[in-house]
């Protein structure tokens, strides 16, 4: 059993390169099979979720090949089948964004149901109501999801939650549809301005991506393009709070401070320095960290993806700091974990209520999700004695050498296999 071991209590400092953002390359990777010529991908995050889509791309027919650890040369030209079978969904949820890539080109697909991280309901209804609009039957049948039209024509679609996952899937669809698909209610996230601008550069029409409408003028076909994928707003924000919650002062390069101004400004909120350059943004944090209140919302808002990491550093400021969470249900199963830390958090509802304690204490824990797997993370790094962290499976779906990144600003931290190696002190003399 794998686990990551951190003897943490040191400030981190110095500078981390940021990679490629996994959601974008999630849709990104979906996108290219709507071409039969050769897209090339920079820029690439090497971590799990990736590779399992890309698994599952090989599956039916689509080439891959590896110019390196993060450019991919992608061929879909041979693409036998349009059935994305259940391991591979049960693996990623956006696996599913394989509808709306092989509707939108084949007029066919069927996927298995999505499964993905635990963290509430997480229903479809949006992206079917969308395929049906653009003409699609879409039947659930023994677990698998099957969209089929004649054609696909445009559609005026009106999304009733904003929507990341059904903004990307029907704006694939929509691009090869015919006439001019308007998406309300759009999801306005980086990711999908860059699929937006990938599918552009593919010779897609889309205009508004970025804003809550988005048009789309059907096209005929989509050809081959080499696209570098943005850089990773989660991974840039989980280092900043890896910083603000050690006082520490790292500077996350690589990175676009557009993307992470909800971030920058809780951090300043308790009292960390937030100083921005023009793809950087450093972060010096004081002694203590100060209370304060935050709420998760769809972009432009606090990311969702950064309230475990924010909990984890709120959790040793000083007073009493409350959470939010609006967008999903069940995201809070990491905080038993901290208060095994000696954390003093309350869960009312969706709302953490946080006594902010002087110090963490180590302890042995287990990620419940990705992010909440890189909040123990940060708690681990703020606690003076040793920390073990379990199920670190879902951590490395969304981070690329984490532990090697942290050593890099100073961490004590290292990835062992429980089973195999020696005792914690041993592995953690220097
Ligand atoms: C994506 C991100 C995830 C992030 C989330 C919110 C990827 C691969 N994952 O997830 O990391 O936490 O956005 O920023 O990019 N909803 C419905 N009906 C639907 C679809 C969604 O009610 O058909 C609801 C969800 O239950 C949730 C809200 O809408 O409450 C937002 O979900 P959504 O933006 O779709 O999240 P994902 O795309 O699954």
């Amino acid at each position: 059993m794998e686990q990551y071991i951190i003897k943490g209590g040191v400030p981190l400092t110095g500078d981390v390169t940021i990679g490629g953002a996994k959601n974008a390359a999630l849709a990104i990777l979906a996108a290219s099979v709507m071409t039969d010529d050769t897209v090339v991908i920079e820029n690439l995050p090497d971590v799990n979720d990736t590779k399992v889509l890309l698994n599952a791309m090989e599956s039916v027919g689509v080439l891959v090949k590896h110019e390196d650890r993060h450019t991919v040369h992608i061929n879909a030209a041979q693409i036998h089948s349009v059935t994305i079978h259940t391991e591979y969904i049960k693996k990623i949820r956006a696996s599913y964004y394989m509808l709306g890539a092989l509707l939108g080109k084949y007029n066919e697909a069927c996927v298995a149901l999505p499964g993905g991280c635990n963290i509430g309901m997480r229903p479809i209804d949006q992206h079917i109501k969308g395929f049906q609009a653009l003409g699609a039957e879409v039947n659930l049948e023994r677990g698998m999801i099957t969209a089929k039209a004649e054609k696909l024509h445009a559609a005026h679609i009106y999304l009733d939650v904003v929507t990341v996952g059904a903004t990307i899937n029907l704006m694939m669809a929509a691009c090869l549809a015919e006439g001019r698909t308007i998406i309300e209610n759009a999801a306005k996230e980086p990711h999908v301005v860059d699929l937006a601008n990938f599918l552009s550069s593919m010779g897609a029409n889309i205009k508004g991506a970025g804003t809550d409408v988005i048009r789309i003028n059907g096209v005929e076909r989509l050809h081959g393009t080499e696209y570098s994928i943005i850089p990773d707003q989660i991974e840039a924000g989980s280092f900043m709070l890896c910083g603000a919650a050690t006082g520490g002062d790292i500077t996350v390069n690589n990175v676009i401070p557009k993307h992470l101004e909800s971030i920058s400004a809780k951090l300043r909120e308790t009292g960390c320095e937030i100083i921005e350059s023009d793809d950087a943004v450093r972060v010096k944090a004081p002694d203590r960290l100060r209370h304060t209140h935050v709420k998760t919302l769809p972009y432009p808002g606090f990311p969702t993806d950064m309230q475990p990491q924010i909990v984890a550093a709120l959790g040793l400021a000083d007073g009493t700091s409350i959470v939010t969470e609006s967008i999903f249900e069940n995201r809070f199963r990491y905080v038993p974990e901290l208060l095994k830390m000696g954390a003093n958090i309350n869960i009312e509802g969706g709302t953490a209520i946080i006594e902010g304690v002087r110090g963490y204490s180590g302890a042995d824990l287990s990620a419940p999700d990705l992010r909440a797997g890189a909040a123990l993370v940060i708690a681990g790094l703020a606690a003076p004695d040793i920390t073990t962290i379990d199920s670190i499976n879902y951590i490395e779906r969304g981070y690329e050498d984490f532990p090697e990144k942290l050593k890099h600003l100073g961490a004590r931290i290292r990835k062992i296999d429980a089973e195999k190696e020696e005792t914690r002190a041993h592995l953690l003399a220097v």
